[in-house]
């Protein structure tokens, strides 16, 4: 593997004992990538699965416990069908390619999203991963698509509103049981939140999960995204001091 001086300097810098347990990625700017040099945004789309592998494994070499990737959202539905349509062909793809790699290096795939409103053949693809990885241990490989935080705050509200109903909760709801009726139930909520693009927003992403989260932001489009920007921000993220509110 060929490493730039600075992912060589980064490597040293890095605290192993401090890489952060849960990163979240809001993948943004693969159309911005692709019309800046004249090509088609679908493009870009390709080029970011690219990316997408290439994060998986910097990740997981570094030992981050769960990685979650932003990959399709709720609003993303209003672009135009041919886009959608060509967003909805990827994970197939990704899977095809990638699955045999995720199961040697011990990765488990989840999903977190409503899985029911994708395309049959997506939904096939995300659970065929999901299932030959159930049993693995190492890194959580956590794709967030057709993801929407609103819709996934309301659905626990009806949910708990249904179970408290029957009985099955009792007494008044906490943070802990809240965080159980939502997609990302088990897991912790993320450390470091990475979106690239230049866009300094969160745009429906993980609202609740988000409330401690260090947030770092580049404006590279996310196909350029890079081993070594993996590790800046995972080195800048070292040097914060989180404080939850205390002293
Ligand atoms: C991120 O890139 C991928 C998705 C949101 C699905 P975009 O497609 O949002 O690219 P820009 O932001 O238009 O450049
Ligand atoms: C956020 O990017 C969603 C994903 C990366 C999947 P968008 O491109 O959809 O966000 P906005 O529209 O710029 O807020
Ligand atoms: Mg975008």
């Amino acid at each position: 593997m060929h490493c730039t001086e600075r992912e060589k300097e980064l490597l040293q810098l890095i605290d192993r004992a401090k890489i952060p347990g849960h990163i979240a990625i809001i993948m943004d700017g693969n159309g911005r990538w692709a019309v800046e040099k004249g090509l088609p945004r679908q493009e870009g789309h390709r080029q970011g699965v690219e990316t997408v592998r290439e994060t998986v494994r910097c990740a997981d070499k570094l030992g981050v416990n769960t990685l979650t990737l932003f990959a399709f959202s709720t609003e993303n539905w209003q672009r135009p069908a041919w886009e959608v349509n060509y967003l909805m062909s990827l994970p197939e793809k990704y899977f095809h390619s990638e699955l045999p790699e995720l199961i040697r290096k011990n990765v488990q795939v989840r999903l977190t999203g409503d899985a029911a409103r994708l395309p049959r053949k997506v939904r096939k693809a995300v659970e065929d991963g999901r299932e030959a990885t159930r049993d693995n241990t190492g890194m959580i490989l956590n794709f967030a698509l057709n993801y929407g935080s609103r819709t996934e705050i309301l659905r626990a509200v009806n949910n708990l509103i249904n179970a408290k109903a029957k009985g099955v909760i009792k007494g008044e709801v906490d943070e802990k049981t809240f965080s159980e009726y939502l997609y990302t139930a088990g897991l912790p909520d993320p450390d470091l939140l990475i979106r690239t693009s230049g866009e300094k927003r969160i745009s429906n992403f993980l609202l609740w999960q988000l409330a401690y989260s260090e947030l770092w932001f580049t404006s590279v489009y996310w196909p350029d995204f890079s081993r070594a920007l993996l590790m800046e921000a995972v080195y800048d993220y070292q040097q914060r001091k989180r404080r939850f509110g205390k002293l």
